[in-house]
C-alpha cells in the first residue's frame, strides 16, 4: 500500500510571521492524520516554518531547486542549501514555474537529478493545458513530460519520486478534473512507468492530484485507486481548509 501524500504549495503567499502562525495553526489539527503532510513554503519562511513545526508531523518543504551546486546563479538556491535548512521535500517542474519562467523539460530533469542526489523527496509536476486536452494530447504529454524529468536516475531513485499529476487548466481555477479524468490520466503516468522501470517500480511510486483540490472534494478524489494524495494551492493557505483535506478520511 502507498501511504498518501498531503502538500500544501503556498506559492508566494505568507511572511516568516505568518508563515509561523499558520504552521502553529495547523499543528494540532493534522496531528492525528494518517497521511504524510508536507508545507512547501517560500524559502523566506523556511526557517520560521521549521521552527514552528518542531515536535510535529508537518514536514518542510520547497518550491523549487537549483540543479548546479553552487556558483553565479543571482537569485537561487542549492540542494544542499534547502537541506541543510531543514528541508525535507521539494517540488520541481510546476507548471508556473514552466509558463513564468522558462522551465524546460530538460532543466526539470537537472533539478531532479541535484535533488535527488542531495537527498531531496521530489514533487515533480506534469500536467496538460486546456487545449491540449481538447485536442486529446493529454496522455503523450504527460508520458513524455514524466519519462524525459526522470531521465538518468535508477530504479531504487524513481521508486521515492512523489509525483503530482496538475491539468494547468485546473489550477487555481476552481475547475478540477473529475474523479475519474484525474484517476485515468495518473492511471496513464503509472503505466508509462511500470513500462520503463517496471511493475513493481510503478507501484511504488505515489502520484498525487492538484488543481483546485479542497475539502468539498477531497474524498471523492481519494477514493479513485490512482490517486496517492495531493498538492494543494489556494486551500493550503488556510488552516481550517487544508487540515480538512488531510484528514479527509477522518471519522
Ligand atoms: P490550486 O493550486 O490548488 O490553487 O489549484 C495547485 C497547485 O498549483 O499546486
Amino acid at each position: 500500500m502507498r501511504k498518501a501524500v498531503i502538500a500544501g504549495n503556498w506559492k508566494m503567499n505568507k511572511t516568516p510571521e505568518e508563515a509561523r502562525q499558520l504552521v502553529s495553526d495547523l499543528k494540532p489539527l493534522v496531528k492525528g492524520a494518517s497521511c504524510e503532510v508536507v508545507v512547501c513554503v517560500p524559502a523566506v519562511d523556511i526557517a520560521a516554518a521549521r521552527e514552528a513545526a518542531k515536535g510535529s508531523n508537518i514536514h518542510i518543504g520547497a518550491q523549487n531547486v537549483h540543479f548546479a551546486k553552487s556558483g553565479a546563479y543571482t537569485g537561487e538556491l542549492s540542494a544542499e542549501m534547502l537541506v541543510k535548512s531543514g528541508v525535507e521535500y521539494v517540488i520541481i517542474g510546476h507548471s508556473e514555474r514552466r509558463q513564468y519562467f522558462g522551465e524546460t523539460d530538460a532543466t526539470v530533469n537537472q533539478r531532479v537529478k541535484a535533488a535527488v542526489e542531495a537527498g531531496l523527496k521530489v514533487i515533480l509536476c506534469v500536467g496538460e493545458k486546456k487545449e491540449e486536452r481538447e485536442a486529446s494530447y493529454t496522455d503523450a504529454l504527460v508520458e513524455y513530460q514524466t519519462l524525459i524529468a526522470l531521465t538518468g536516475l535508477e530504479n531504487k531513485q524513481v521508486e521515492q519520486i512523489i509525483i503530482a499529476y496538475e491539468p494547468v487548466w485546473a489550477i487555481g481555477t476552481g475547475l478540477t478534473a473529475t474523479d475519474e479524468q484525474a484517476n485515468e490520466t495518473i492511471g496513464v503516468i503509472r503505466a508509462a512507468l511500470a513500462r520503463k522501470y517496471g511493475k513493481n517500480v510503478a507501484k511504488k511510486v505515489r502520484i498525487q492530484y492538484g488543481g483546485s483540490m479542497k475539502p468539498s472534494n477531497v474524498k471523492g478524489l481519494m477514493a479513485q485507486p490512482e490517486i496517492d494524495g495531493g498538492l494543494i494551492g489556494g486551500a493550503s493557505l488556510k488552516a481550517e481548509d487544508f487540515s480538512a483535506i488531510v484528514n479527509y478520511d477522518a471519522e
